[in-house]
């Protein structure tokens, strides 16, 4: 017989599995229809990994409709482009964050086999954070560019691909040809724009890969042009019809017609270096002139692809490793106003402690009130934070969307928050500052500036 007690043990579950649902496919919604991020990929998948585990846990609530079961996708009804259904899907990648997770990954598609084979020889590519494509060539000529959509429906932005000038209208042998790629804002192009957005008074774009998915659904190919938009290849839509044996052949194609790749497409049959190239990216991405946001680890054996086989959402051939995200979000739960010993009054940020590549943090830098007030930073928001060149992390942007009404806008103080004295406001100047030479953090701060490295 079931107890009072089983049911209310048993709803538990049930009411996370919703919960998560719901605030999974709002992340989803924001994310691929409105091109906003409110969450980090990290945190993303935290939560889409709890739903996995408790829908394996609890199969009596598992069902079809669930965002474990379907790639994140872009709500169609909003668009302003003609639909078109993809030939084959436009499938996902599953995230690894380390090397048990890629040594995990090995190990399934060799049980998968069945140890029939030979040493496997894996791809490790660079994960572009861009807008992913698909260009069919007919003939070599370029007929259609479709966006992902939701997988299986995209956008036709065709035009707006034409004047995009590294990808080629036509290639250099006459094939019919389905690649697919990620659309890019070289880093260099998205400071300009940034630049310009902020002169002109414009919103500017959170990141480069909200700037290109943006780009790419503009009705006017003129500002495509202008834009800068840049593209990189990673995959032949059924490559065995070309007779290639290995992913890297199909990739050396590519480069041979015409169509950019990366260049990076190691071929590696060892798990130690592996690690090793994956520890080697980490630090030389940071060179490149487009975002990455990881590795792709990708069987190189096209061969073998169908036997390894498909979820519903992506491949169980290739897997992405995840670099550690350097923007988290967490709630900016009050502003404390700190005097240096110039008298400078700053304001820092008091924040719910969270991890940030690999430190916790729990304070972090808003640099001064114009900063605020242009970026509309409230109290008690939710907040993106990122370590930049500087140890100290600093607060990027506030999450509007997650607002609850209850946030308070930051008032600048009048008085000195330690000595008391009034606050003045250089002319042309942003900052506050605190002119009594007595005040004890400006006395403080000037002897610990005189004994420190710099000083005495
Ligand atoms: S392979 C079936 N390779 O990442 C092939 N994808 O998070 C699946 N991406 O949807 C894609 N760089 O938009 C592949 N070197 C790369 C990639 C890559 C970026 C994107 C792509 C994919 C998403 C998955």
């Amino acid at each position: 017989m079931l107890k009072l007690f089983d049911l209310v043990e048993e709803s538990e579950p049930k009411k996370r599995i919703d919960e998560l649902r719901k605030e999974i496919e709002r992340y989803n919604y924001y994310y691929y229809t409105k091109n906003e991020s409110i969450i980090s990929d990290f945190e993303f998948d935290k939560l889409l990994k709890e739903l996995e585990k408790l829908e394996k846990e609890y199969p009596e609530f598992k069902e079809d409709i669930s965002p474990t079961k379907h790639v994140g996708a872009i709500d169609l009804k909003e668009t302003k482009f003609k639909k078109v259904i993809h030939k084959k899907p436009m499938l996902s990648l599953s995230n690894s964050y380390n090397i048990e997770d890629v040594v995990a990954f090995t190990e399934r598609i060799e049980k998968n086999l069945e140890y029939k084979h030979e040493k496997l020889e894996y791809v490790l590519e660079l994960k572009l954070d861009g807008a992913s494509i698909s260009i069919t060539y007919e003939k070599g000529q370029l007929v259609r560019a479709v966006t992902r959509g939701d997988g299986i429906e995209g956008e036709d932005v065709t035009e707006n691909i034409l004047a995009i000038n590294t990808i080629p209208n036509y290639l250099k042998e006459d094939v019919d040809l389905e690649v697919r790629g990620e659309i890019v804002l070289p880093l260099s192009q998205f400071e300009k724009l940034n630049e310009e957005r902020l002169k002109n008074g414009e919103e500017i774009f959170a990141n480069p890969r909200n700037a290109a998915s943006g780009t790419l659904r503009q009705l006017d190919s003129e500002i495509v042009k202008e834009r800068g938009l840049d593209a990189y290849f990673y995959y032949v839509v059924e490559p065995l019809k070309y007779g290639f044996k290995t992913h890297r052949e199909s990739l050396d194609y590519l480069d041979k017609v015409g169509i950019k790749t990366t260049g990076v497409a190691e071929v590696i049959d060892d798990l130690t270096i592996m690690e090793k190239r994956i520890a080697y990216w980490e630090i030389e991405r940071e060179k490149l002139d487009f975002e990455t946001d990881g590795l792709v680890i990708k069987l190189d054996n096209i061969d073998l692809w169908d036997e390894v086989g498909y979820t519903t959402k992506s491949p169980r051939w290739a897997i992405a490793y995840k670099f550690p995200a350097k923007q988290v979000t967490t709630k900016l739960l009050g502003i404390t106003w700190q005097v240096g010993r110039t008298g400078k009054v700053t304001p820092v940020a008091e924040l719910e402690e969270v991890e940030l590549s690999g430190s916790r943090v729990k304070r972090a830098s808003l640099h001064n009130m114009d900063e605020i007030l242009r970026k509309d930073i409230r109290v008690g928001d939710r907040v993106f934070i990122e370590k930049a060149a500087e140890i100290i992390p600093q607060v990027v942007s506030s999450i509007k969307e997650v607002r609850t009404g209850e946030e308070k806008e930051v008032i600048p103080p009048t008085n000195c928050p330690v000595c008391e004295s009034v606050l003045e406001k250089e002319d042309g100047l942003v900052d506050l500052k605190c002119v009594n030479p007595n005040c004890p953090a400006i006395i403080q701060g000037s002897i610990e500036y005189f004994v420190s490295r710099d000083g005495m």
